[in-house]
């Protein structure tokens, strides 16, 4: 028998990794993505070889993710309620796919993950590997061991001399998931919302007040709803997100203190860190505002929280994202163009644009003479017409409060 593990390196998933060995007597197969989390993997080899792992898979999946996961859904402009820009939801899809793969490769009948049985992480796993294999086994350690709290693991772990690294204060670490898109911190003090995060919670980011007292001026072109350059810089997809990561750590860009609705019911509070989404979401909005015709732009708006919805709940391979992405990505054939950014203490602030495709038309909407481009008597039918109903209903006495 044999498992694949998505493995971090980290101190649950070694501790993951030596259960397995231990009370499934299982062969463990490791991988660990680099999704451009910002840390080193050699160590996390290193640790799976300690373990006797045969097979250790370590992989550079930045430009994958990027592309295939992180753009697509920046074209619906996605924000999970209201402001969560799904860093982590997105993520979880790749790692369990190219889980699956291997499991084929390898001729593994089963995958493991780290995620605990309270969250939403164990949910987009799992959807995503019974998708993509109807018939994998999956074993959740979190809600099948008796290590029932950070305590036990702890002690697990110093019994079986995994090491535990501590953070500045020698502390053990907040939760955090990272990649190149976010970093997400949860637990220990962030537990009580009522209270502010220590400064130290935040990884990739300075603090808005301690940003520069001066603009910095960006450009980004878009194609086909997805950017393509930095101030005239082509660059592939990681690349880029990358420039605008550390673009926007400078000027105090993308923190957000949340609390928000887990799929499985909870309400949970994380402080995430997304400077170069932050940014784009921003930018796209803007080369948007001239080049898509109105209802298009208000129809995906619509449908974005759905979309953000299925997302966050684990169901990137299902058909209704398949269908909204279809979606999506019609209505992004002629949004492209350039669009001049500010970023100044935490804000982000469009102060150009403009497009090949634009739909804006300066003889239309002007205050001067417009030269018979447009006619202002059209817009008294149009009012009138408009008004019908709200005046036959205030014929009758609908007014005020009367429906
Ligand atoms: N709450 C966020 C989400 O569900 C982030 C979860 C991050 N995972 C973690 N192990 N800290 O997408
Ligand atoms: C976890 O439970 O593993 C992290 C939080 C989440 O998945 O929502």
């Amino acid at each position: 028998k044999k498992v694949v593990l998505a493995y971090s390196g980290g101190l649950d998933t070694s501790v993951i990794l030596r259960w397995l060995q231990k009370a499934y007597h299982c062969e463990v197969v490791t991988f660990t993505a680099d999704l451009g989390q910002g840390e080193e993997l050699e160590p996390a080899r290193k640790k799976a070889e300690m373990f006797g792992v045969k097979e250790i898979f370590v992989e550079d999946l930045r430009e994958t993710f990027v592309k295939d996961f992180v753009f697509p859904m920046f074209r619906a402009n996605t924000l999970y309620e209201g402001q969560y820009l799904l860093g982590t939801s997105i993520a979880r899809p790749l790692i369990a796919q190219r889980q699956i793969e291997i499991a084929q490769q390898v001729g593994a009948d089963a995958v493991a993950h780290g995620a605990t049985g309270k969250g939403n992480d164990q949910v987009r796993f799992e959807l995503a590997y019974y998708a993509l294999k109807p018939d994998i086994k999956v074993i959740a350690p979190w809600r099948e061991w008796d290590l029932t709290s950070r305590t036990k693991l702890l002690a697990f772990a110093e019994e079986n001399q995994i090491p535990v690294t501590k953070d500045k204060r020698g502390e053990a670490p907040f939760s955090v998931d990272a990649n190149l898109l976010h970093s997400s911190s949860e637990g220990k003090i962030l537990e009580d919302p009522a209270l502010a995060p220590d400064e130290i919670v935040f990884q990739r980011t300075v603090s808005p007040e301690n940003a520069p007292d001066r603009a910095t001026e960006i450009t980004i072109d878009f194609k086909n709803g997805d950017p393509v350059a930095l101030n005239g810089e082509t660059l592939s997809p990681a690349t880029l997100l990358t420039r605008l990561n550390a673009l926007g750590r400078d000027n105090g860009i993308g923190r957000l203190d949340l609390v928000e609705n887990r799929f499985v019911g909870m309400k949970s509070r994380g402080i995430y860190e997304t400077p170069g989404g932050t940014i784009l979401l921003a930018a796209h909005r803007s080369i948007e505002s001239i080049t898509l015709d109105r209802e298009a732009m208000h129809l995906k708006d619509s449908l974005m929280p759905r979309y953000a919805e299925i997302i966050y709940n684990g169901f990137w391979f299902s058909p209704e994202r398949r269908m909204l992405q279809a979606l999506i990505d019609a209505s992004q054939q002629s949004v492209e163009g350039r669009v001049r950014l500010k970023l100044y203490k935490g804000n982000v602030i469009c102060v150009g644009r403009e497009s090949p495709t634009s739909l804006y038309d300066t003889r239309v909407v002007t205050f001067e003479d417009d030269a018979g481009a447009y006619n202002q008597v059209d817009a008294q039918g149009f009012i009138r017409l408009n008004a019908l109903r709200l005046r036959l209903g205030g014929q009758v006495g609908r007014k005020g409060g009367r429906l």
